[in-house]
């Protein structure tokens, strides 16, 4: 999911356009009514039978035309269009459990890496570039729009061959498209050809998205890479030598959820190690979302999962993919900025961000307005049509939001005849700005700075300003603080059970430069190769990256182990050592930030970590009082809760911690914790209390003599009878070693209740 203007643009159509789409098209249709349903069904009753001839079996008729997929991994089922009777029929089979009807999920560098301490000139010897060798022979699914075959990020150039176990396919209509870094390319879009909405079924990226995504994830080295002519330098993805395979399931329209479990399907099926999945929708129960299932198979698998948290930030309770087997992703900012600044007639000077940067206007003072200042609520925004005073010649200033897409507003004002724009944050996006391909010279200023603009204005009887370009900065002296995290990064608790602290973790989202399918950025007319946009959407697949590497440099750690590392020696406060701040730069809390910021070269030394085995999140979600035909339906086997463990989500062997705790309340809960490091260490607990709450751990002391073994300790959370107003309250444990060279770091979260 991205923010920014390209994407931010697919949001839009995906939000307002699809449902429109669909309703034409079903008013349309009044002959045979069908509607593309996801079938759940019982696993094949004889081992005999292979799953698509027990799916085949569901079918009304002999012959089923309308079968779409049958899920042989992503899920026991399979995906067909039937009419009402038609389904009524399926309905009354012996297996049948539950029909869904299919729908659309939204989607929701050249200095990453040296940000992140992968510097390829900097990093210490023995960084987890070098103990991955850059994550050779591990291979990295990423579910999106498609890639660019040939693309200077997938060069092949001295990459080994992709692993035996490889099965993939390569479905671009030329030949040699594929080759040792992109290892596969396949497009599943039946799904939303299914609900009228045209889709080509070459795995090639039309949107831009998925070359940005995958690029990021595992794109190799490319000197002189920049987009209009800013951050310019030399590209590179998380994990340059691990092997890419694309799943074009999401086309600009957004993700039909049949065709991501076909997506994920195949990929479990080929020999994929991570999967990456930059979407996702508004919060749904585990067992209702494609998403849930078709990952938790994954896991089952040994697959590392990667998400998008969202882009509904920032406002609490805005998640997407919140399950414990997912890691959900967060986007934060980094120390480079491509600036331009505003300065005023009475000298003042603004600093914000324009990816189009241009000396046009050559630093004369030209007449400011604000159209918002009549109180005209569609001028403010810059809607078309809707400026009501005159611009022509001038520097417009625009609130961002109202739906509009900001190179829009741009457009709208250029239009109009302005010379310029300056986008104002509203208040709720604080200090997060974006650098946009501008159509105008235009500057991206934050909130404080956008209200001390307008009051300028209201100061005098004739403002004026200009803007200057100041390029691509790096360091950010005296500046912003990064990593901050991003205004629209969704916030936790999670809605489907607050007994997870989600998201998981933060990672470089604002601002990223990747792989572009030689489109044209923005209405910029010359296509270009990289590109710079924002959101989720884009951190996700650095995790992805990082998840690979730890995966190459560590190949026995489970899924579970990987997410823990990951978690436990995040970072939690800045480089300057504050805490790490959100978009109003005030502290960011857990619901914002997770575990923190991530620190590879620290992950690939977590000391310990907590595994959990697939089987314990059934007995969570049998904890989430989900009936026994939601749990088997995630499982892909039949599961009875009644007979089955049961655990709460604090109970589950998570590295972070959220309780619920009522007045004078305890709540004591288990850890199992396995050596990952040397034979024989020592670890020594440190309490950050959360107020309001005492915890005691036993025993204070962790002592391993082997590597492999595991130990367990209790938590106990105790309200400590103080008078508490807040709601949330949140601390940590960190788990020092005799050496203190590793902290293995869990977040407390605790929801006070009053009565
Ligand atoms: C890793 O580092 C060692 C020692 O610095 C060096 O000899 C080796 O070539 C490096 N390996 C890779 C893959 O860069
Ligand atoms: C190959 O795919 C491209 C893009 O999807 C399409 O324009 C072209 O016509 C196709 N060529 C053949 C030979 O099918
Ligand atoms: C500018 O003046 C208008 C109209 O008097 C007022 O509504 C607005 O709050 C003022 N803005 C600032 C930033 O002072
Ligand atoms: C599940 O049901 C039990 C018994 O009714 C209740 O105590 C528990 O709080 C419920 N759990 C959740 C997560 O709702
Ligand atoms: C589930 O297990 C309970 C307890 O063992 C048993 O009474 C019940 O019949 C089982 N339900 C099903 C559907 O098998
Ligand atoms: C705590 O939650 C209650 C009920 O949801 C709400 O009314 C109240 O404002 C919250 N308190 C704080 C300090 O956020």
């Amino acid at each position: 999911m991205a923010p920014s203007s390209s994407n931010y643009f697919l949001f839009i159509i995906i939000s307002f356009i699809c449902p429109l789409l669909l309703l034409t098209t079903a008013g349309t249709l009044t002959l045979t009514p069908t509607k593309t349903y996801i079938i759940h069904v019982a696993p094949p009753p004889s081992l005999l039978l292979t799953s698509e001839t027990w799916h085949l079996s569901f079918f009304p008729n002999s012959y089923p035309t309308s079968l779409l997929y049958s899920y042989k991994h992503a899920a026991s089922g399979f995906a067909a269009r039937f009419t009402d009777d038609e389904l009524a029929v399926v309905k009354a089979k012996p297996g049948f459990l539950r029909a869904d009807a299919d729908f659309i999920v939204p989607h929701a560098t050249t200095h990453t890496p040296e940000f992140l301490g992968l510097s390829r000139w900097h990093q210490p010897a023995g960084g987890l570039w070098n103990d991955s060798y850059f994550g050779r022979g591990v291979i990295v699914a990423v579910l999106d729009t498609g890639v660019l075959p040939n693309h200077p990020s997938f060069d092949a150039s001295g990459m080994p061959p992709p692993p035996a176990k490889w099965k993939g396919k390569c479905e671009f209509n030329v030949s040699d498209a594929c080759n040792n870094k992109l290892i596969g390319a396949r497009a599943f879009l039946q799904g939303i050809q299914a609900m009228g909405i045209p889709a080509a079924t070459s795995p090639v990226d039309t949107a831009g998205h998925g070359t940005h995504t995958s690029s990021t994830a595992a794109g190799r080295f490319v000197d002189g890479a920049s987009a209009l002519g800013q951050a310019a330098g030399t590209a590179v993805g998380m994990a340059p030598e691990a092997h890419l395979a694309m799943y074009k399931i999401c086309t600009e329209f957004g993700c039909a959820g049949s065709d991501i479990l076909a997506g994920i399907d195949a990929a479990i099926e080929e020999g994929a190690d991570v999967l990456s999945l930059s979407f996702g929708g508004s919060s749904l129960p585990f067992d209702e979302d494609p998403i849930a299932v078709g990952t938790f198979s994954a896991v089952t698998k040994g697959i590392f999962v990667s998400l998008a948290a969202g882009n509904s930030g920032p406002e609490l309770g805005t998640l997407s993919n919140e399950a414990p087997w997912m890691l959900t992703v967060g986007a934060s900012t980094v120390d480079r900025v491509m600036e331009t600044s505003v300065k005023l007639g009475n000298g003042e000077e603004y600093k914000g961000k324009s990816l189009y940067q241009t000396d046009s206007i050559s630093a004369k003072l030209l007449p400011l307005v604000y159209p918002g200042a009549s109180g005209n609520s569609l001028a403010k925004f810059c809607f078309n049509n809707s400026l009501d005073v005159d611009v022509k010649g001038k520097i417009v200033i625009c609130d961002r939001g109202g739906g509009m897409d900001r190179i829009q507003q741009g457009a709208v004002v250029k239009g109009a005849g302005a010379a310029g724009m300056i986008l104002a944050a509203p208040k709720p996006d604080g200090y997060t700005t974006l650098a946009d391909a501008h159509v105008v010279p235009a500057c991206h200023v934050n909130f404080v700075d956008a209200t001390k603009i307008k009051s300028y204005i209201n100061s005098t009887s004739s403002p004026t300003a200009t803007i200057l370009p100041c390029g691509t900065l790096i360091g950010l002296a005296g500046e912003l603080p990064a990593p901050t995290v991003a205004s629209f990064s969704s916030r936790g608790m999670s809605q489907q059970s607050m007994g997870i602290l989600k998201p998981d973790i933060i990672g470089p989202g604002v601002d990223v430069l990747a792989g572009w399918p030689a489109l044209p950025i923005g209405p910029f007319d010359s296509p270009s190769l990289f590109n710079v946009i924002s959101g989720t959407s884009m951190a996700t697949p650095h995790l992805s990256g990082i998840a690979a590497l730890l995966k190459g440099a560590n190949p026995s750690w489970s899924a579970a182990a990987i997410k823990s590392a990951i978690m436990t020696t995040a970072e939690n406060e800045n480089p300057a050592g504050k805490p790490i701040a959100n978009e109003q730069l005030e502290s960011a809390n857990l619901f914002a930030r997770g575990a923190g910021h991530v620190n590879p070269s620290k992950a690939n030394n977590p000391g310990f970590v907590y595994d959990i085995d697939p089987s314990e999140y059934v007995a969570y979600m049998c904890g989430l009082n989900y009936s026994d035909t939601q749990v088997s339906l995630v499982a892909r086997r039949i599961v009875n809760c009644s007979s089955a463990d049961r655990t709460s989500g604090v109970e589950l062997n998570y590295p972070s911690f959220s309780a619920e705790l009522k007045p004078a309340s305890s709540r004591k809960v288990s850890r199992k914790v396995k050596n990952v490091g040397d034979g024989s260490s020592s670890y020594a607990v440190e309490i950050a209390p959360p107020t309001g709450v005492a915890v005691v751990v036993s025993p204070p002391t962790l002592t391993f003599k082997d590597r492999g073994e595991e130990l367990s300790y209790t938590v106990e959370f105790n309200r400590d009878g103080s008078e508490q107003t807040a709601n949330y309250t949140e601390g940590h444990l960190s788990w020092i070693s005799s050496d203190r060279a590793i902290s293995v770091r869990s977040p407390i979260l605790i929801h006070l209740l009053h009565v």
